[in-house]
Formats: structure tokens, sequence, C-alpha cells
């Protein structure tokens, strides 16, 4: 079976303007990621990481170009055909997490299955199997402030993995994590890549997460300076 772009970016680039200035957040990107992959975008602060994966994952536009999620232009539709894609397709896990701070662990994460037109699991079910498996089986009834900021970002991933989303963009998400929890993430990741088979595109400044993926992506200044195919 031919192998089929979940992601297309096309030529995207993205104007920010400051005052009277212009900053050219990202330059002209082009790239794929295949079904299935794991692709990681590395490279310094402010280089335009976040940037992009938010327009990837339709939560901004680009200034030129397009991005295409399984073949679709999303670059320029309204609100209600993307807030739809989002939901079906895409599991977006924040740099900074974004829990909702009145509702515990396991609350947080059945939220998005309660919230889906067609859940496929039993909400509160669903919850406590993520948890567990990110290694929080013994604080699903604690509130976001009363946890670490590590166990929140833990929270956060179990929540964007919530509705098996075919896509998952994750920005750092490891980035709170000592390196048993980040060890964590990362099988988690890897398996549900394995079971589920999810596309997953991750941003990371750890060298050793990035090499664990199928594919690294540097960014300078808002440019693609090197696609490497992670060696074993
Ligand atoms: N709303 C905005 N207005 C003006 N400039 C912005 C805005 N948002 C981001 N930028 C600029 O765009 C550039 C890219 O920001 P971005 O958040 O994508 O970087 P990043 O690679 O994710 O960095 P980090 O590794 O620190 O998270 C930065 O130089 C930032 O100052
Ligand atoms: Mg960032």
């Amino acid at each position: 079976m031919a192998r089929r772009a979940v992601i297309e970016v096309q030529n995207v680039s993205k104007d920010l303007k400051m005052g009277s200035n212009v900053i050219h957040v990202l330059q002209g990107l082009s790239f794929s990621v295949q079904r299935g992959e794991i692709v990681s975008i590395v490279g310094p602060s402010g280089s335009g990481k976040s940037t992009l994966l938010g327009i990837i994952g339709g939560l901004d536009v680009p200034t030129r170009g397009h991005v295409l999620i399984d073949g679709v232009d999303i670059s320029r539709m309204n609100e209600d055909r993307l807030t739809e894609i989002r939901n079906e397709k895409i599991g977006f896990i924040f740099q900074f997490f974004n829990l909702i701070p009145t509702l515990n662990a396991l609350e947080n994460v059945a939220l998005p299955i309660e919230f889906a037109r067609k859940p496929q699991y039993p909400p509160m079910q669903r919850a406590r199997e993520l948890l567990r498996l990110l290694g929080l089986g013994d604080r699903m009834h604690h509130l976001p402030s009363q946890l670490s900021g590590g166990q929140q970002q833990r929270v956060a991933i179990a929540r964007a993995l919530a509705n098996d989303p075919p896509l998952l963009l994750a920005d750092e998400p490891t980035g709170n994590l000592d390196s048993a929890a980040s060890e964590t993430v990362l099988n988690t990741l890897e398996r549900i890549r394995r079971e589920v088979g999810t596309t997953i595109v991750l941003v990371t400044h750890s060298r050793e997460l990035a090499e664990r993926a199928d594919r690294v992506l540097t960014l300078v200044d808002g440019r693609l300076v090197g696609v490497e195919v992670a060696g074993d």
C-alpha cells in the first residue's frame, strides 16, 4: 500500500508585525510527514518551532503557503470546519499545559471524550487507563494546582491521547520531566504509535528525545536547515 502524507507543509511563511517592523518567523518551509511516522523538530529558542506546530494544528494561519492534513488544505479554512478537523484528527500537547484548574486529573482527561461526537471509549475508564500508563495512578483525584509541573504535563499528554487522534502534535512534551518520567512518556508515545498507528510530530530541546524519532527537522531563524534520518 502506498504511504500517504498525513501532513504536507508547502512553502509556509509566517510574518508577524511588531510596531513598524515585520518579523519573518517562518520563511518558506516545505516538508511532509507520512502516516505512522514520528518526526521531531529541534532548533534554538525563538526559531519558530511552536509557531510551526500551531500552524500545522490549525491554531494559527500561515501568511503564505499551505498546510494539508490528509490531503485537505486547512490553511484558509473557515473556523467551523477547522474545529471539526481539530477535534477529529489532532491531539495537541501544549508547551504550557492548559489544564482546566477546577477539574481533577481524571476529569481533565475524560473531558475531550465526553465532548467527542462519536465517543469510542467510556470517558472515566479510558482516562484512568491513560493516567495509569503515564505513571499517575495515584494522582487521579488531584487538581492541577495539587500536582507538580511534570505531573501536570503528563495529565496534558493523557488528555491529548484520550480520543486516539490519528495525529499528535506535541510541544516540548518532556520539558518539565526528569529522565525517568521522560522515559515513561516516550514509551507511551511509542506504544500508541505501534498500537494505533498515530503520526507524531514533537518539538523538543532534548537531543536524546529527538533522536528516538524517525526523522529530525532542524529549524534556525524560521528556516529548515537540516533533515536527518535518526540513525540506530
Ligand atoms: N505574537 C507575536 N508577536 C510578535 N512576535 C512573536 C509573536 N509570537 C512569537 N513571536 C516571535 O516569533 C519567534 C518564534 O517564536 P516561537 O514561539 O515559535 O519559538 P520557539 O522555537 O517555539 O521557541 P522556544 O524554544 O523558546 O519555545 C520568536 O522570535 C518570537 O519572539
Ligand atoms: Mg516553543
